[in-house]
């Protein structure tokens, strides 16, 4: 009697979540596994509408509950790797280092996961980083800054900059060679390695930073009606309603808000006007733009909406904002986007601008990649061909990297 009360419920979220996916849910005809990709969808639905419940009940935070489930993963041991996990002050950081021996110092990758500033965690991206260390015989920091609702996004992108600072310092400990330092990060990720290079080029006493990778990143939110922002609305994994939920908690913006975001009115015009330059969908090269694209009518400005969102306008916390005598002077770049995803303009006016200003860039675009995709790549059956290209080509960036 009271497993079938607990069960009930249990398994009306999943009616929901499946309901939910098949109503909402859009998957371009190019994505492969399609039956595949829109199981796990469903999976994610379930595991982030049962957090929302538990919330609502007041159990725990949704995001807290998703990131417990994520951290269930069982984690392989890679012998050919020495894994430890340490903290850099308050900030736990997990340092993968290849087990040979070598006579000459390492590369070493300092990596930011994704994950929205609420999902996301050391263990969930653990294998990508045993990947990556391995495969390009470095070392890799994977970062494990404070998340929502825990933090914030500033003080995320800080724990970001503070972890990475404490690592720089002590280069020699680690065996790392400190003209070979990168740093990555993937989605929200991405935005602070944009937020830690910047911050770094005014460090004159720490080695500069050899390249910045970032994959599927987060650059703006500014511009929220760029075409692969209305193409990819409804696209898994990140969907525009789990993009403005993510980026308005982090925010600490009022949900309220939500539409005025999408319909521009939060712009003040001169900021607008200033920012359009680098911003607007001009930019985006023509391929990339359907026939039917049609630039939005901004909606009149709407000051309470500006006010309430005036972090988006951070040039710190938004790498496409920077003044080009900042980006001018960034390390050189490896951008990797996925063509179904709703943050692929980013990466492509990331490079536009960064190309602008002659700062070295290797992008790599993938037609059937999608948000979130490279998590997958050692899952088994439940990868798909773009994850293996994606950390693959990361990889092979890297390698070329001496
Ligand atoms: C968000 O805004 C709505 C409507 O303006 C208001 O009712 C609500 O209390 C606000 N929520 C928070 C957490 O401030
Ligand atoms: C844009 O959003 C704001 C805030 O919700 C709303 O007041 C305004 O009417 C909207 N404008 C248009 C043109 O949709």
């Amino acid at each position: 009697m009271w497993v079938l009360l607990l069960l009930l419920p249990l398994l009306g979220v999943l009616v929901w979540a499946v309901f939910k996916h098949f109503l909402t849910a859009d998957v371009p005809a190019v994505l492969k596994h399609r039956i595949k990709f829109r199981m796990l969808h469903c999976a994610f639905l379930y595991i982030t509408t049962l957090g929302h419940v538990l919330e609502k009940l007041r159990i725990c935070s949704g995001y807290k509950f998703v990131r417990f489930l994520e951290d269930l993963w069982i984690i392989k041991k890679d012998p050919s790797l020495v894994v430890t996990n340490l903290r850099f002050g308050t900030i736990p950081v997990r340092l993968f280092q290849p087990r040979a021996a070598s006579s000459e110092p390492r590369r070493a990758i300092i990596f930011y996961h994704g994950g929205g500033g609420g999902f996301g965690t050391l263990t969930s991206y653990h294998s990508l980083c045993c990947f990556l260390a391995r495969e390009t015989e470095s070392v890799v920091l994977s970062v494990g800054y404070r998340l929502y609702p825990d933090s914030f996004g500033m003080v995320m992108a800080e724990d970001c900059y503070a972890a990475s600072v404490h690592f720089l310092r002590n280069l020699q400990t680690y065996g790392v060679d400190p003209s070979l330092v990168l740093v990555g990060g993937e989605s929200i990720g991405g935005t602070f390695v944009g937020y830690v290079c910047r911050k770094l080029l005014a460090r004159s006493d720490l080695p500069r930073i050899r390249a910045q990778i970032m994959i599927c990143p987060f650059l703006q939110a500014i511009n929220l009606q760029l075409p692969s922002h209305q193409r990819y609305k409804n696209v898994p994994f990140l969907t525009q309603t789990l993009m403005l939920t993510c980026l308005c908690d982090c925010m600490s913006i009022n949900h309220s808000w939500w539409d005025a975001m999408l319909n521009g009115s939060f712009r003040s015009p001169e900021l607008w006007k200033k920012y359009q330059k680098w911003l607007s969908a001009d930019n985006i090269p023509k391929k990339f733009k359907p026939s039917n694209y049609r630039p939005p009518v901004s909606a009149p400005f709407h000051e309470a909406a500006f006010l309430e969102t005036g972090l988006l306008f951070d040039q710190r916390f938004s790498p496409l904002l920077a003044n080009d005598e900042v980006v001018a002077r960034l390390p050189p770049a490896f951008l990797l986007s996925c063509e179904n995803d709703i943050f692929r303009d980013d990466a492509l006016l990331y490079k536009k601008r960064l190309e602008d200003l002659r700062v070295p860039v290797v992008s790599y675009h993938v037609e059937d990649g999608f948000h979130g995709a490279l998590l997958f790549f050692d899952k088994k059956c439940f990868s798909f061909p773009c994850s293996r290209r994606i950390v693959n080509a990361v990889a092979s960036y890297i390698r070329g990297i001496q």
